[in-house]
């Protein structure tokens, strides 16, 4: 038999495709992205071989890839819905993010934060147009490793709305609402006005939420509030702070919760003083909650919120 006839021969079948492929992007001349290619390849194709994939499933793939990057805009991103629900944004982040101990822990970013959120005094209402909700003051300090406030600090903070929707879901609200940034004083203190916050499920009316259903999968999250916390000189940290009481702790679709990021919400029947300062007449909660970070590393770390620009550029166009 001839050689080429030979080789022809060889290179059909899935293994030597799988060869073929790994040998093309070997002379990859970034160490990294040679890494990430050969990886993603071999386990890529291992994937396939296993599950031994069909045709029809194969373009069905190709169909929920296409619909999910259709959904995507300036306020909607189904990726970051997928890498949420298969918890593949959490393996990132506890590798990304092994924290010295002490240091407030991180968990997603999700699909919902949105640029140019307004900044607020101490004790500014993000809730301002929600007059459903119960009131409820947030505060605390953040701190570094040593427990030593942190001044000008700065938290963006997003929620949803107490019908748990964020405002980029509900047709009925124009512009940024349930959103702020708060800076420390000179004691590292910060006090944040808003309502109670809910559970909700995460968008199904995409691809995600018809792989939720057909996977016997619930949507939901734990009532939470988002935050990301920066300072000059320290990491910024991205994460939210959980409601104690709430029926989807364990279950959370997104995978997010940490032990560390659950916090209590105190009910009052009647105003606490700080409440009543700001206005509040009836029932109101409080939650404590200290953020601690921990100093920049010698490498800058890659900004969450320039990764959210260029991710808002692309949907916005
Ligand atoms: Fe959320």
């Amino acid at each position: 038999m001839p050689d080429g006839e030979n080789k022809l021969r060889r290179s059909t079948t899935e293994d030597d495709i799988t060869a073929a492929v790994l040998a093309r992007f070997a002379a990859t001349p970034d160490p990294r992205l040679k890494q990430i290619m050969l990886g993603l390849i071999k386990h890529l194709h291992e994937f396939v071989q296993e599950v031994e994939l069909t045709e029809t499933e194969w373009f069905q793939a190709i169909e929920i890839l296409t619909e999910a990057g259709k959904m995507c805009s300036d306020k909607r991103q189904e990726f970051i819905l997928f890498s949420d629900t298969l918890g593949v944004s959490m393996v990132v982040d506890l590798i990304g993010h092994r924290k010295p101990e002490g240091a407030t822990e991180s968990t997603v970013f999700g699909p919902f934060h949105r640029l140019g959120s307004p900044e607020m005094p101490p004790g500014g209402n993000i809730a301002h147009r929600d007059t459903a909700g119960i009131p409820t003051l947030v505060s605390g300090r953040v701190l570094d490793l040593d427990g030593k406030p942190i001044a000008g600090a700065v938290l963006d903070v997003w929620q949803t709305q107490s019908n748990g929707l964020y405002d980029s879901q509900d047709a009925s609200v124009d512009g940024l609402h349930m959103r702020g940034k708060f800076t420390t004083d000179a004691e590292g203190r910060y006090l944040i006005r808003t309502v109670r916050p809910v559970n909700y499920p995460i968008p199904s009316d995409g691809p995600v939420g018809a792989m939720l259903k057909a996977t016997g999968r619930h949507p939901w999250r734990p009532a939470h509030i988002h935050f990301v916390v920066m300072a000059d000189g320290y990491e910024a940290v991205t994460t939210h702070i959980f409601d104690r009481t709430d029926e989807y702790l364990e279950s959370d679709a997104v995978f997010a919760v940490k032990e560390s990021l659950i916090c209590d919400f105190t009910r009052h029947e009647t105003p606490t003083p700080q409440a009543a300062k700001l206005g509040v007449t009836g029932p109101v909660l409080t939650a404590d909650f200290d953020f601690v970070l921990k100093p920049a590393g010698a490498v800058a770390q890659a900004n969450v919120l320039d990764a959210q620009r260029r991710l808002a550029a692309l949907g916005a166009r």
